[in-house]
């Protein structure tokens, strides 16, 4: 093995695994040979009502982008997560809930959560909601979330989840987009010993006169703080429920029926809502949740991202549930009410799994070495980590100070887009490298390619993309497939790029460099650049803008955003301070600028096109070998900015 350090698995974690190394390469192989026959097996996992017979129907033809899994069979993905436990695991925990306050929490069985999910989504039919009509969900981290959820899929209705770190202008815009006819949301929400208004941030997006489609907000009394009420539209969630009947069977649903939609931020244009279907969504999500976990019996699973994202839908909800696991869903935030909360967490519910983040960990790290204070944390036997790269020191960190040194950390990359999770250790087959994503999952065909796309061999670095499909593979874009295509498969003509940048070492490991695009990876929440820009330059005194990331000790990537002002217009801390009140308006608190610098002029080419290596290198304060800019229209402006930086 190569590079630096490797941790080999462990024996003992090798004898009770789910897979070891050679079932990973036999499974493997037959996985890329045969997809046919491997996914055709696989599916079994998951209760189809009516069975399929087609497995794969793909094509990645840039004129014709096709993705179907098992497109004849039907099943429903709330009649997977529920009722075929019934029998056997009715009385188990499906959800720990764990509260902001330590002293708030909640256990809620398979039989319980069967009940809750029934009603709702009754009280939903109640509401005019009917098969392939858009819910938007906009909620704290609490059950109702997950149960508004899988009420959805077991009536037909397609969820459209909107983070609630979103400000109304961004929920606006997504109801628009999906012309959802319900909001579904709750008074408040906690949060660091905080409340987080979510109700007022929905009545506020749907005072927004392109709103014109939503006739019902459904609001769960959470906090019981003050709200505005409209009559004619809003209800509360527990009337409803209260009224509605138990039984509610799921509906059939074609495997290619959407189940959800997810919004997600690209390099040009408003964020798209990527289309997720039923049947290969289930199959993977349930299969990836199993085997990148070493998932068995018994085991407390948790998965530390919001439901608001994809980590969220597929590791929170719908793959552990899937596979009748205890999924803990925590509804606060690492530092609250201190910074040993994760470890509290672990020892008060005996926490085997733990899934996180790279900047939640980067974040304790800086705490200093005892941050975890007196928890334990014995009942760990496994970490992962997502979202963006890991440095190693951070991957070593949290193997050392939270894994007690000997919890295997599998590393997973993946996107919105993917479903599942694609590149990764399988903790009992793969030994680890700090810092690198390791081998593909089964079925998943990474390749490297050049700037003209052609396929790179052996040890090198390139354009990441994905040979051919894999179950859980977005379909589309909810009401534009041409972006789909554009965006995903006309880059690099009959493969799927990712955007990402990726080098693989001698042992065909994968370490992930980051997006070769003009998307930032912020705290591991992906923005746009372009999306910064078009909020900056709406604000009156703004001329232009450039927003570009830099390297951030603990967020992975900080924004750092150059703006031109209109002239006559006085460059001050005021103004800054109205510009970074702006963008969390126009976009939420997760988009707040870390660096504004005023710059009289930016670099751009003669044909008008910003220069934006140059500004990425001052923002990362490299400003020696800024490269060629002597096809700067001014090359002028490039001593003005390194004058002004702000990273220093
Ligand atoms: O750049 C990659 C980074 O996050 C992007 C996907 O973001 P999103 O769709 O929000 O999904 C995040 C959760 C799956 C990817 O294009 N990324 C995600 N996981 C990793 C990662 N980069 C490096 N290593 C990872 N493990």
């Amino acid at each position: 093995m190569s590079e630096q350090q490797v941790y080999p698995v462990p024996a003992a974690f090798a004898e009770h695994a789910l897979i070891n190394k050679d079932k990973y390469q036999a499974m493997y192989e037959q996985s890329v040979k045969d997809p046919d026959g491997f996914w055709g097996e696989h599916a079994q996992r998951i209760d189809w009502i009516k069975p399929f017979s087609t497995v794969k129907n793909v094509s990645f033809d840039t004129h014709n982008v096709d993705i179907k899994w098992f497109e004849d069979g039907t099943l429903n993905a709330s009649a997977n997560c529920l009722d075929r436990h019934l029998e056997t695991r009715g009385d188990q925990v499906a959800i720990i809930w764990e509260g902001d306050n330590p002293e708030q929490d909640e256990k809620i069985t398979y039989r319980d959560l069967y009940t809750r999910v029934c009603k709702f989504a009754n009280a939903l039919k109640g509401q005019g909601v009917r098969k392939g009509d858009v819910v938007t969900i906009y909620m704290p981290m609490i059950p109702e979330a997950a149960v508004a959820m899988l009420a959805c899929a077991r009536i037909g209705a397609v969820h459209s989840v909107v983070f609630g770190g979103f400000s109304p202008d961004a929920i606006a815009g997504r109801i628009v987009n999906s012309d959802s006819r319900i909001v579904i949301t709750s008074d408040q929400g906690r949060r660091g010993g905080k409340a987080v208004p979510l109700k007022e941030n929905v009545d506020e997006a749907l005072t927004n006169p392109d709103v014109k489609t939503v006739e019902k907000v459904v609001v769960v009394q959470c906090t019981g703080g003050d709200i505005a009420w409209h009559e004619h539209r809003d209800v509360w969630y527990h009337d409803i429920y209260e009224a509605a009947a138990e039984e509610c069977p799921p509906e059939p649903m074609s495997a290619e029926d959407p189940l959800f939609i997810l919004y997600t931020s690209g390099s040009t244009g408003a964020p798209k809502g990527l289309k997720h279907t039923t049947g290969g969504y289930m199959v993977y999500a349930s299969m990836t949740h199993q085997y990148v976990f070493d998932y068995q019996e018994g085991d407390v699973y948790w998965c530390t991202a919001d439901v608001g994202w994809i980590t969220g839908h597929s590791y929170i909800v719908y793959g552990p549930l899937a596979n009748g696991a205890t999924t803990l869903m925590f509804e606060g935030v690492p530092s609250y009410p201190s910074h040993s909360r994760f470890g509290d967490v672990v020892d008060k519910h005996n926490v085997n799994i733990l899934y996180t983040a790279p900047t939640a960990v980067r974040a304790l790290m800086a705490q200093g070495d005892d941050v975890m204070g007196d928890t334990k944390r014995t009942s760990l036997r496994l970490l992962g980590s997502v979202g963006e790269p890991i440095n190693p020191e951070a991957w070593t960190w949290y193997h050392e100070k939270i894994g007690n040194g000997e919890c295997p950390i599998v590393d997973t990359w993946w996107q919105t887009e993917t479903g599942g999770i694609l590149i990764t250790p399988l903790p009992g087959a793969t030994d680890l490298k700090p810092g690198s994503a390791t081998l593909p999952f089964f079925g998943v065909q990474p390749a490297l390619v050049d700037a003209q796309g052609v396929e790179l061999e052996g040890a090198v670095e390139g354009g990441l993309v994905l040979l051919d499909s894999w179950p859980g593979q977005a379909r589309s874009i909810w009401g534009d497939h041409e972006r789909f295509i554009q965006t995903y498969f006309s880059t690099y003509p009959g493969t799927y790029f990712t955007g990402d940048g990726a080098r693989r070492d001698e042992d065909g490991y994968y370490w992930i460099t980051g997006r070769v695009d003009d998307v930032i990876n912020v705290s591991g929440h992906r923005m746009g650049t372009a999306e910064i820009e078009s909020a900056m330059v709406a604000h009156k005194d703004v001329a232009e803008a450039a927003v570009v990331g830099y390297p951030h000790d603990i967020k992975g990537q900080g924004i750092y955003i150059y703006i031109t002002l209109n002239d006559g217009i006085e460059a001050d801390d005021d103004l800054r301070k109205d510009l970074v009140k702006w963008v969390r308006k126009e976009i939420g608190p997760i988009a707040t600028p870390d660096l504004i610098q005023f710059a009289p002029g930016l670099p751009k080419t003669r044909s008008g096109k910003i220069m934006r290596r140059i500004l990425r290198k001052i923002a990362a304060n490299e400003c020696d070998g800024l490269g060629d800019t002597s096809t700067l229209a001014d090359p002028g402006v490039v001593d003005n900015l390194i004058d002004d930086r702000l990273n220093r």
